[in-house]
């Protein structure tokens, strides 16, 4: 069985993190989004999977290779987006070889059993069959209506207030028969869910998947922070890597990972909801909590981090205090007793010396 992974967006949601890696590279309880994805498809009897890239593709080919987790890896490359549909057509010469086939928005971490979904497909007898997953607010993904009988009978992308069929929303995660591919235009971007689904539905060719269980898009922020503590709390406890210096006097709380080679000073109080990346160096009378921490940050004294995701060899230097949704990119400087309040952003690089304490990013 094969699946086509669409991995080729540019993050814009969060940027400065994307600014500087693609998305699907992103650290989730220190491991990158993908290597979550690829491992559940291996285990559900997928042997070949297809990359479509185009953003930071050398980044994809550079991290993953030819093979991952028993799982042969190709790469398709788009010289310009061509969305979310146009890949499948791109892929089309690997896809048509008559048997269905899994194609996923690489942005979504979830545990669905994708035998079970391929099963539902095949019983169904749909040319489609979309996962669904039930959300409190369905305005940032599509949502369909289905009827008795799991037939998708509309489905709208990105529904304003009032016009959503319901909270059951389109999970990123398809079975689709290769005869779906004569229903994407060839040499464009195609959005399939705004050009090629709700034109499935009205021909009562796709079907609904219904499932429970652990799914997030991490594509903002706070929802990288949700399946960062989710994922965490699977693993339940504190993991601790290789090499790793804690000082008996320091405290890491559960669920919490730390990566190999970190050092925790005196006094600091790590967790819950902690993902610390490799050598990271915490100093003395910390406070970090409910963040992630990428490979090579550096966090000074009395340095407290809270909700917060601080960027690969960041620098916090002592008394900063970082606090509920800020992202600190890549290489940047937080000078001593700066406070960066809720929702302000750093560029990778960035040096800052005074307080933020409003919203916005710096460049
Ligand atoms: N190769 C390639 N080329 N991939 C792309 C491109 C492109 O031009 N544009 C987007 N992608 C990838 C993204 O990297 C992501 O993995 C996936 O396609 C979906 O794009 P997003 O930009 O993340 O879409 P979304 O989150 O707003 O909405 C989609 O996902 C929701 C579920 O998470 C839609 O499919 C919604 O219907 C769905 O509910
Ligand atoms: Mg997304």
């Amino acid at each position: 069985m094969k699946a086509l992974v669409l991995a080729g967006g540019f993050g814009t949601r969060l940027r400065p993190l994307s600014c500087t890696r693609p998305k699907l590279l992103l650290p989730v309880a220190n491991q990158p989004v993908i290597d979550w994805t690829l491992r559940s498809l291996a285990e559900h009897g997928v042997d070949t999977v297809v990359l479509a890239v185009n953003y930071m593709a050398e980044a994809m080919v550079r991290y993953l290779g030819p093979t991952k987790f028993n799982l042969g890896i190709l790469y398709s490359r788009e010289e310009r987006p061509l969305g979310t549909g146009g890949p499948i057509r791109k892929a089309e010469s690997f896809l048509r070889d008559g048997d269905p086939f899994f194609v996923l928005n690489g942005d979504v971490i979830s545990d669905i059993d994708y035998s079970r979904l391929l099963e539902f497909h095949e019983e169904a007898g749909g040319l489609a069959t979309i996962a669904l997953y039930e959300v409190p607010d369905p305005s940032r993904y599509g949502a369909v209506e289905l009827d008795g009988k799991g037939r998708v009978r509309r489905f709208v992308e990105k529904p304003r207030p009032g016009e959503a069929p319901s909270n059951l929303v389109n999970a990123g995660i398809y079975v689709l028969d290769p005869k779906v591919i004569d229903y994407i235009p060839e040499g464009r971007a195609v959005s399939t869910e705004t050009e090629v689904f709700p034109c499935l539905a009205k021909e009562g060719q796709l079907y609904g998947f219904e499932f429970r269980g652990l799914w997030v898009d991490i594509g903002v922020p706070e929802d990288y922070l949700r399946a960062n503590a989710l994922l965490l709390e699977r693993e339940n406890g504190v993991k601790i890597g290789e090499g790793v210096e804690v000082d008996p006097s320091a405290e890491v709380l559960p669920p919490s990972i730390i990566g190999e080679g970190v050092k925790i000073g005196g006094r600091s109080v790590i967790g819950p909801n902690c993902a610390i990346a490799d050598h990271v160096e915490i100093g003395v009378g910390c406070r970090v909590q409910n963040s992630i921490i990428f490979s090579g940050a550096v966090i000074g004294d009395f340095t407290s981090v809270k909700g917060a995701i601080i960027g690969e060899n960041a620098m916090l230097e002592r008394w900063v205090k970082i606090e509920e949704g800020a992202i600190i990119g890549d290489h940047a400087t937080i000078c001593d007793e700066v406070t960066l309040t809720r929702g302000v952003s750093v560029c990778p690089s960035k040096r800052v010396e005074e307080s933020i304490l409003e919203p916005r990013r710096v460049m």
